[in-house]
């Protein structure tokens, strides 16, 4: 398996799926606070409320109702409500246009079937257009990509803005960039939050690396808008270069960052012209998010370990 770096960033991910893990997590008392600083709260208001302080600072805002892999169609159900509901409260708060959505497409019924999906990213597609903003489809794990791609590719008939997501830790992603850097394509590129077999990832963080600054090369050379996902700061440094290179103009690319990891560069690229997105989950379901952020980060991992295995 590859993935996030380091063998207990890569065992907490594959960890992950384990019930009895899920619930010593859930439980530990430590769990709050460390929620607290990646996720904006679990209701609908707690989103809003991250949104308008944002935008108020110059930012603009990825709303993402947290949950997915789920097949129980109340629950597909729910989420797709939940996030036509969040649009609604957008428009109707002045928060649209500067404040879009994401969508897991596994929340909205893909395990369940391709048109299951499809008929509910419809309903969120058409809230995003009546309420002024957008849409975009994240990236699960590989084994659901060519699904995602195909989903999205059906959605763009309809809504050409519809954003898709890359990662570069996927050896495909290089062609994909290719076929996505078209006019009017909105697309993350991220460097993959999920533990995938070598057979289709990059093994090392160095390829890793690489890919992305390959297939960023792609998209900022290529048509569309390419949406700079990462808080590595050589590759917001590599994303300022290659807008000067192409004299790309401020509204035809983005750099994204997640809620809660660097706040200050966030700003500070706001600052020197960019347009900056922030990516806030809230919602219930925070589990699986939570565990990708620990994951990436190895001092988290320990710090978490630690105070699991101490708690009374
Ligand atoms: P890297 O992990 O190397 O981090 C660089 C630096 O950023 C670290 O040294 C640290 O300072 C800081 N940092 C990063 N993560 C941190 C953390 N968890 N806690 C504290 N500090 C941290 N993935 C995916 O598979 N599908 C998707 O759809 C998306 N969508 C998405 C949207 C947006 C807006 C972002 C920013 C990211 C995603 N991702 C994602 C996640 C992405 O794939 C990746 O896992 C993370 O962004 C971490 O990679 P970095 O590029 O930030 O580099």
């Amino acid at each position: 398996m590859t993935g996030p770096s380091s063998l207990a960033a890569r065992a907490i991910v594959a960890a992950s799926s384990s019930a009895r893990l899920k619930e010593a997590v859930t439980r530990a008392p430590v769990t709050r606070s460390v929620v607290e600083r990646f996720v904006a709260g679990e209701a609908e208001d707690d989103g809003v409320r991250a949104a308008r302080s944002l935008a108020g600072s110059g930012l603009r805002v990825s709303l993402d109702h947290l949950g997915e892999f789920t097949s129980d169609p109340e629950v597909i159900r729910a989420a797709t409500a939940a996030t036509v509901s969040m649009l609604r409260r957008l428009a109707a708060e002045g928060l649209a246009p500067a404040c879009e959505v994401s969508v897991k497409l596994t929340a909205l019924g893909l395990d369940v079937g391709r048109s299951v999906a499809l008929d509910n990213a419809y309903a969120v597609v058409a809230a995003a257009r009546e309420a002024g903003t957008t849409v975009t489809c994240d990236m699960e794990d590989s084994t659901r990509t060519d699904r995602t791609l195909d989903v999205v590719r059906e959605l763009r008939a309809e809504e050409p803005s519809v954003g898709v997501v890359l990662q570069a830790m996927l050896r495909r992603t290089e062609s994909d960039a290719r076929d996505l850097a078209h006019a009017g394509s909105r697309v993350r590129l991220c460097k993959g939050a999920y533990a995938e077999p070598e057979s289709v990832a990059f093994p090392s963080r160095a390829e890793v690396d690489a890919s992305y600054a390959r297939s960023l090369g792609i998209l900022m050379r290529g048509q569309g808008y390419p949406m700079v996902a990462t808080h590595d700061p050589r590759f917001v440094d590599l994303g300022e270069r290659l807008v000067k290179e192409h004299g790309r103009g401020a509204d035809t690319y983005e750099f994204q960052m997640l809620y809660g990891i660097r706040p200050g560069e966030q700003l500070a690229l706001a600052g020197r012209g960019h347009t900056v997105r922030v990516y806030v989950p809230y919602g219930k379901d925070w589990y699986g998010y939570l565990m990708r952020r620990l994951a990436e980060r190895p001092a988290n991992v320990a710090f978490f370990v630690r105070a699991l295995a101490t708690r009374s």
